[in-house]
């Protein structure tokens, strides 16, 4: 974290992990702008937003950075995770082989930032419940077995996305 002194505001970086179509770019677009895209395409490079928040009458900035959950569109990666203070590694609750894949986002964050970092699992496009392939219980137990946080979201409804993005930077500060 970088710390101003001339107005005592802090500047946080978060990143957003996970595989592709998850819904990371619809997250960040729906915390910074109140925004959803129903046909987004997928990112290509890297992308970023930032959005303050008042936490203990001080003013934090988050900056939340956002990439493609593709390896071909991926850039530099050690320059993505540069510098981060939080993650958020999200899965979609409807595709089981995204939850599976979380263990992998888990490592290539390891290899790539400090050990401090504060991590947050994402369930996120909890409105698809009814076709849902992941259980709330198995959220919570990966979240715990590698003490992150957890929550369930929805981008497109609305629900649980500012919790989500203050729950990291509560926990950052
Ligand atoms: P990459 O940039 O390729 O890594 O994908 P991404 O993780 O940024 O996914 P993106 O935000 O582009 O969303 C992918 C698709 O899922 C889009 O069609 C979105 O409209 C849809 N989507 C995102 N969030 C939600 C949600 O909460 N619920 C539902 N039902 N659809 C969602
Ligand atoms: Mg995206």
């Amino acid at each position: 974290a970088y710390y101003d002194d001339q107005s005592e505001d802090y500047l946080f970086k978060v990143v957003l992990i996970g595989d592709s179509a998850v819904g990371k770019s619809n997250l960040l677009s729906r915390y910074a702008r109140n925004e959803f895209n129903n046909n987004s395409k997928a990112t290509i490079g890297v992308e970023f937003q930032t959005q303050s928040m008042e936490i203990e009458g001080k003013e934090v900035k988050a900056q939340i950075w956002d990439t493609a959950g593709q390896e071909r569109f991926r850039a530099v990666t050690s320059a993505y995770y540069r510098g981060a203070v939080g993650a958020l590694i999200v899965y979609d609750i409807s595709r089981r082989g995204t939850f599976e894949n979380v263990g992998r986002w888990l490592e290539e964050l390891k290899v790539h930032s400090d050990s401090s970092v504060v991590v947050m699992l994402v369930g996120n496009k909890s409105d698809l419940a009814h076709v849902r392939e992941v259980t709330v219980e198995e959220g919570t137990a990966l979240a715990e077995q590698h003490n992150m946080s957890f929550i369930e979201t929805s981008a497109l409804e609305s629900v649980n996305v500012i919790n989500a993005f203050q729950t990291v930077l509560r926990e950052i500060h």
